[in-house]
């Protein structure tokens, strides 16, 4: 084991960044052209979300962005991740631009540059346009080509001024929880559909690349941001486990990093579904396109997830912590349980290990060598309320991100070559099929009035941006 690092002091160009995304916080949903995403739909269709929740308003980013990168401005933040609506910048998702809802996003990154905070922006951060849905959607290989024209024109936009760029957020979510599960938009339960997406996703991803840097400076650096799983057997010396922990591993992580990292998907994913697809849709060219070089890639860690070998007789209810459904996120994977996995949990009923980001990036590390990383999320969800003086104390989130920002220390002490890290979130959002109820923000929103209080968390993580170290 390595020397632990203390004290923890940060390398002096680590970002220090908060992240967001805009359906999340926009609202203005019916502003300036803007059209209905998947969802828009999905979050107005009865029973999807909790309590009918939605993104109408959220907590009104869109009218309040100046405000809001003052608060990141007085914190001390260096670095803020946001995400840009696909149907602001192109309604129908193809076509000519909306030039009011470029504007918009020229007037956020100008409002960032000014007050010294490097943007970093998402393209997609799940709200397909709601036309592109109704044409099929990601199992659809024009949905790839859409984005690479989207790609383009926000590129040619922004290319100038914004460095940082990511293509898809947790294409996994977008593919398994959104076709598989049907827990998020568009909500559809088909399982080899969901394979089709996933493959369209890195289509996507490799088109969206080039296409950004043919519209964009060479400096630019391009990454895409995956949720990549730690997947850890029950029984670590039990066959069947790690047989199941391969299974999940191929579709949480294989899936998207053997074709993006290393050109090729891999045999044992091929194997494993091979009942419900020959994966015919992956054409001749496409792994060549999706396997490019990168600047760099994000990584969203949030809890590792357990798994044994399970027969049909003892498979119980689903712990995976990816939201209720009758129907499995992971296509080909009957034969796997899931597990609570041990420890002190978030409000999400998410343990708490920082030992598992210390094994992400550290498998980066390796699998990726040379490339450098990006926490582009990491966070808790906790029932924070204001106290009689108005003031929201929160000591659980300072300690999730005392833990976590530690074990990236440690990281870097072992070799990794971590640039930044941004928090999720900035603001109490929507959170997407849980609606408002779960509050990730190092800034409280009151849902009545819209009025923003930073947490003592906030506090405590911008003396960590100022200081570059982790304050007592
Ligand atoms: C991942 C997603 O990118 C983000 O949108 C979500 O709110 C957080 N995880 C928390 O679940």
């Amino acid at each position: 084991m390595p020397e632990p690092v203390s004290p923890v002091t940060f390398p002096p160009a680590f970002l220090w960044g908060a992240a967001t995304s805009a359906y999340q916080i926009e609202g203005a949903v019916r502003e300036d052209g803007r059209t209905p995403s998947i969802w828009d739909t999905f979050s107005h269709t009865p029973g999807k979300t909790a309590g009918g929740e939605h993104g109408d308003i959220a907590v009104d980013h869109y009218h309040r962005y100046r405000d809001d990168v003052a608060l990141m401005a007085d914190l001390g933040l260096s670095a803020y991740r946001f995400s840009i609506s696909w149907s602001r910048v192109q309604p129908t998702g193809r076509g000519p631009a909306v030039q009011v809802g470029l504007d918009f996003y020229r007037r956020l990154v100008d409002e960032l540059l000014a007050k010294g905070i490097k943007p970093a922006v998402t393209l997609y951060h799940w709200d397909l346009p709601q036309e592109l849905e109704d044409a099929g959607g990601w199992p659809e290989r024009d949905t790839a080509y859409r984005f690479a024209e989207y790609a383009q024109i926000v590129g040619e936009a922004l290319g100038d001024r914004v460095e940082n760029w990511i293509t898809l957020n947790e294409p996994w979510c977008s593919a398994f929880l959104g076709y598989a599960s049907g827990v998020h938009a568009p909500g559809r339960t088909e399982p080899v559909a969901s394979l089709k997406a996933a493959h369209h996703l890195n289509l996507a991803h490799g088109l969206g690349t080039s296409a950004l840097r043919a519209a964009m400076p060479a400096r630019n650096a391009v990454a895409i941001s995956l949720n990549s799983s730690v997947v850890r057997p029950l029984s670590p010396g039990d066959p069947a486990d790690l047989a199941a922990v391969q299974k999940i591993d191929d579709l949480a992580n294989g899936v998207f990093h053997g074709p993006i990292l290393r050109g090729a998907y891999p045999e044992t994913l091929l194997a494993a579904t091979s009942s419900l697809t020959d994966w015919s849709y992956v054409l001749e060219g496409d792994l060549r396109t999706i396997h490019q070089p990168l600047d760099a890639l994000g990584l969203n860690y949030y809890t590792p997830t357990l798994v044994s070998a399970a027969d049909a007789s003892v498979r119980g209810p689903r712990s995976d912590g990816h939201g209720a459904s009758d129907h499995s996120p992971w296509p080909g994977a009957d034969d796997v349980a899931f597990h609570l996995t041990p420890g002190d949990r978030t409000e999400m009923g998410w343990s708490i290990d920082p030992t598992g980001l210390h094994e992400l990036i550290m498998r980066y590390t390796r699998e990726a060598p040379g490339l450098p990383l990006y926490i582009t999320e990491n966070g808790a969800a906790y029932d924070d309320k204001p106290d009689s003086d108005g003031r929201v104390h929160d000591p659980e989130r300072i300690a999730y991100l005392r833990g976590h920002l530690a074990a990236v220390r440690q990281a870097i002490a072992d070799g990794a070559d971590v640039r930044g890290y941004y928090l999720w979130s900035l603001l109490d959002n929507f959170e997407w099929a849980y609606g408002y109820e779960k509050r990730f923000g190092a800034v409280y929103v009151d849902y009545a009035t819209l009025t923003r209080t930073p947490k003592s968390s906030a506090l405590w993580y911008g003396q960590a941006a100022r200081t570059g170290s982790l304050p007592e």
